[in-house]
């Protein structure tokens, strides 16, 4: 038999962007609660502390390497026990802290050197927790955060005005910028999602790792034609928020985390005002349904489209040229050939 080479390249040649990355909801993980987690090409646990802290590590344990979050026995089927500030290792009962230091082991009588000394003996990763969602900082050189993720008002967990996040997650089988591109793609809107005109961007505005833009288009509702304004606002390669208005209010938390170099989990919460006794009702639910019926039409489009460095572009299209300068500064190859 003949072994034939594959020749193909991957679609997407760009190394994962380095920021803030959501991992869960809040909601997803209760205290005492610990999960595994698989992005940015690694396996990770995360755990909430009986203190309430969400606290992510490199999965392995570094006795003998067993997976932090696969519990076994009465944990069977979730995650490891929690015990305090730390993660009990299923294996052999060695516990971790959030800083990855060992903080107990039952039945040792001497502490293994590095542990007696409280070093970290696990990768640990920095968390941030707003917004109802749980975030995380990649950096493939291992780089201290850069910047901070924003603070949503909407999604603060105890406002009265807006309602319950409703939650929507597809994995797709892309680079996040190529999907981060769709919004600076005026002309895809009318081909891909069928909107009756090519909406202009009114306003685009990069600056440092922030990025915003305006869209003014025609939405079709129930009610008829109505006239939107759609605003976006990403901070760095991770974290998006879209604000949809003129019939219903609406934030989009649009958040897309890399699985792998070529994998993106893309986690969509809508948020709607439902203050004063005013219901979301069906102009609404029509938002979302809209929004999830685009992200079902473009995932077709990026699951099978290739990257292409250099698009021949015409006057129609969108500002590509500065969003991808924007989104270069988050894209650190992990090795360097110096
Ligand atoms: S492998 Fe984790 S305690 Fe032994
Ligand atoms: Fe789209």
């Amino acid at each position: 038999m003949t072994i034939i080479a594959s020749t193909k390249r991957p679609r997407v040649e760009l190394p994962m962007p380095y920021g803030w990355f959501q991992v869960l909801y809040s909601q997803q993980l209760s205290v005492g609660q610990s999960l595994p987690l698989e992005y940015f090409g690694q396996e990770l646990v995360i755990f909430r502390t009986e203190a309430g802290e969400a606290k992510v590590l490199d999965a392995y344990c570094p006795h003998m390497g067993a997976h932090l979050g696969y519990g076994i026995r009465d944990q069977a089927g979730g995650g490891s026990r929690v015990v305090g500030d730390s993660i009990v290792c299923p294996f052999h009962g060695w516990q971790f802290n959030g800083d990855g230091q060992c903080t107990g082991i039952p039945y040792a009588e001497r502490m293994p050197p590095r542990v007696a000394k409280c070093e970290q003996v696990i990768p640990s990763w920095q968390v941030r927790e707003q917004n109802q969602c749980i975030y995380v900082w990649y950096h493939p050189e291992g780089i201290e955060p850069l910047f901070e993720p924003p603070q949503i008002d909407e999604a603060m967990p105890d406002t009265d005005d807006w309602g319950e996040l409703k939650i929507y997650e597809w994995d797709i089988a892309t680079h996040p910028q190529e999907i981060g591109e769709n919004a600076v793609d005026a002309a895809h809107f009318r081909f891909v999602h069928g909107t009756p005109e090519v909406p202009e961007p009114t306003v685009m505005r990069f600056e440092e790792h922030c990025r915003f833009g305006l869209l003014e288009t025609e939405m079709e509702t129930p009610k008829g034609r109505i006239e939107g304004r759609i605003e976006n606002s990403s901070i760095g390669p991770g974290i998006s928020t879209v604000r949809f208005s003129g019939i219903c209010e609406t934030v989009l938390m649009a958040n897309l985390t890399p699985i792998d170099a070529h994998n993106t989990k893309a986690m969509y919460a809508f948020i709607q005002r439902d203050g004063n006794g005013q219901k979301v009702g069906r102009v609404g639910q029509a938002i979302i349904d809209d929004i999830r019926q685009q992200m079902e039409e473009d995932r077709i489009i990026w699951a099978r489209k290739r990257y292409l460095e250099k698009p021949m572009l015409c006057d129609g299209d969108g500002p590509f040229a500065k969003f991808r300068r924007w989104y270069g500064q988050f894209l650190v190859a992990e090795t360097r050939d110096d």
